[in-house]
């Protein structure tokens, strides 16, 4: 199979124009980020959600932001081809003009960023301005805003009443004019986005908010079923963590039993190295237990 090419926001846009939805997710590591591009995900983003799904954390707002920029890397490394957005986290462009430049450089130096998120409202426009004149593509998170949390008294729908709707199309409008290159909203009625939709030209991108925007985002793990407690809107389309369960209980058992051993956990024979790619599965390994992989860690299939 070739290689799609690159998916740019010149991508987005077009799709966009079409009418053709593309398709976004949270992740966190390169692994699943290489799936996810074989997959045909056109967005990935190293969501500050890792507070949660990764590190364990109650809140987004624990997400540290060396963390997040290793993780954004690891996503742009697992998946060249595809669209990297970084989250800014909490308090990383709250304090100052200078600070929040400073930290949106080394998501794209360092973290080898497409584009960067940040949770706003119209307040934020200065800064979305100094960003996009400095070259830095940002993409305007609207709604609500899981970083401000705390303020809310707990995660809260937005935009339920006429005003706080007419609001957050004014936030939207606001991000596109300082510049936002994308608009992502979050936990809003259809209503909310069908108006946003129709107010900015640039894509928007919905988790829990209707089916209006042009493209959709939920969080990996939600779609994996490796979530305890998912959202209402985000319906798994697997089991993984079940399956895992299931895969760690046989192993625990093949130890407990003494089912292994044989060639492949000797390390007196056969290939030097621990993995081999290159090479095929060695006669004896296939005798051992019937199955050979076929992708070693960091192998390719
Ligand atoms: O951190 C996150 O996962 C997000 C969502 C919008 C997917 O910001």
């Amino acid at each position: 199979m070739r290689p799609r090419e690159p998916v740019t926001l010149k991508t987005l846009r077009r799709m966009a124009a079409r009418g053709e939805k593309f398709a976004c997710l949270a992740a966190y590591d390169a692994t699943t980020a290489r799936w996810l591009e074989r997959g045909g995900v056109h967005v990935l983003l190293a969501g500050d959600s890792a507070a949660q799904v990764v590190l364990g954390y109650e809140r987004t707002i624990d997400a540290p932001i060396d963390f997040l920029i290793q993780i954004t890397a690891a996503l742009k490394r697992g998946a060249p081809r595809t669209l990297v957005m970084a989250d800014m986290p909490f308090m990383s462009y709250h304090a100052s003009v200078e600070g929040a430049m400073a930290n949106a450089a080394r998501f794209m130096r360092e973290g080898l960023a497409d584009v960067v998120k940040l949770e706003v409202d119209e307040t934020f426009a200065p800064l979305v301005d100094r960003l996009t004149r400095a070259g830095v593509p940002v993409c305007a998170h609207v709604g609500f805003r899981p970083q401000t949390t705390a303020v809310l008294g707990g995660p809260t729908a937005q935009g339920r009443t006429e005003e706080t709707l007419e609001q957050l199309v004014r936030d939207a409008v606001a991000m596109e004019r300082a510049g936002a290159v994308l608009i992502l909203v979050e936990a809003v009625p259809d209503e909310v986005t069908e108006r946003i939709v129709k107010s900015v030209s640039v894509p928007v991108i919905g988790i829990g908010a209707g089916t209006a925007c042009h493209g959709q985002i939920l969080v990996v793990h939600d779609l994996l079923g490796l979530t305890d407690r998912p959202p209402r809107f985000a319906e798994p389309v697997d089991t993984l963590g079940e399956r895992i369960r299931a895969a760690g209980a046989d192993w625990a058992e093949r130890v407990r039993t003494d089912r292994i051993g044989g060639v492949r956990y000797s390390m007196r024979d056969g290939a030097g190295a621990r993995t081999d790619p290159a090479k095929p599965a060695l006669p004896d390994e296939r005798k051992h237990d019937g199955r050979v992989s076929t992708q070693g860690p960091g192998g390719q299939p």
